[in-house]
């Protein structure tokens, strides 16, 4: 896979694959999804990436550069130097490694480039799959934040990891 900034062709792509309610269940992707949510979204997202405000790529197949899901560098904090990773992948391409890769190469860009000291990862209590991702990345548990997300219709807890630029050993990391 590789990782890119979103453009006009994706509408359609995300509009398919964002409909889903496995994905509104765990993140802020509001559900039903329509094109017109896909095309605020890339506008949206072309603006903040402008400002440098947030770092939206596309996870798309080498092959035929097709969209297959998103993945995100976003709630920075200027102050403590830190920002937060968030993403969703389409049903059909699940379970194949493809989002710790693309974490991995949003990782590497948030320490090496933005010269980040921390980045955090938050999944739902409930979010196995996510969970399983952000173990692999090797990010540290560092509490339970009780109800503290809003998603998928219901307050749930929130397991909130973090990494540090210190102890971040991309070559460690099998993805
Ligand atoms: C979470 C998500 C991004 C994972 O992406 P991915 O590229 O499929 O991640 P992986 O390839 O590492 O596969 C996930 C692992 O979780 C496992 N898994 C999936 N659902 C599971 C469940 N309900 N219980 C336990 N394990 C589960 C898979 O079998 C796979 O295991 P493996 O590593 O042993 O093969 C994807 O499932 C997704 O988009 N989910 C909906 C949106 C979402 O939850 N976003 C994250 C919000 S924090």
């Amino acid at each position: 896979m590789t990782l890119r900034p979103l453009m006009k062709k994706d509408e359609k792509r995300i509009a398919e694959l964002a409909h889903d309610k496995s994905i509104y269940r765990f993140t802020r992707v509001p559900y039903p999804y329509n094109i017109e949510h896909a095309k605020k979204f890339i506008a949206d997202s072309q603006k903040k990436m402008k400002k440098k405000e947030e770092y939206v790529f596309a996870i798309a197949l080498n092959e035929n550069d097709e969209l297959i899901g998103i993945a995100s560098l976003m709630r920075f904090n200027k102050m403590d130097n830190r920002a937060e990773v968030g993403y969703w992948l389409g049903k059909p391409y699940r379970s194949k490694g493809y989002v710790p890769e693309a974490c991995k190469l949003i990782i590497n860009f948030g320490f090496n480039k933005l010269k980040l000291n921390k980045i955090i990862i938050e999944c739902a209590k409930e979010n196995k799959a996510s969970k399983k991702v952000i173990d692999k990345l090797g990010a540290k548990l560092e509490g339970v934040l009780r109800e503290s997300s809003f998603v998928g219709g219901k307050y749930r807890d929130s397991l909130y990891h973090g990494i540090l630029r210190k102890e971040w050993k991309p070559n460690k990391i099998e993805v």
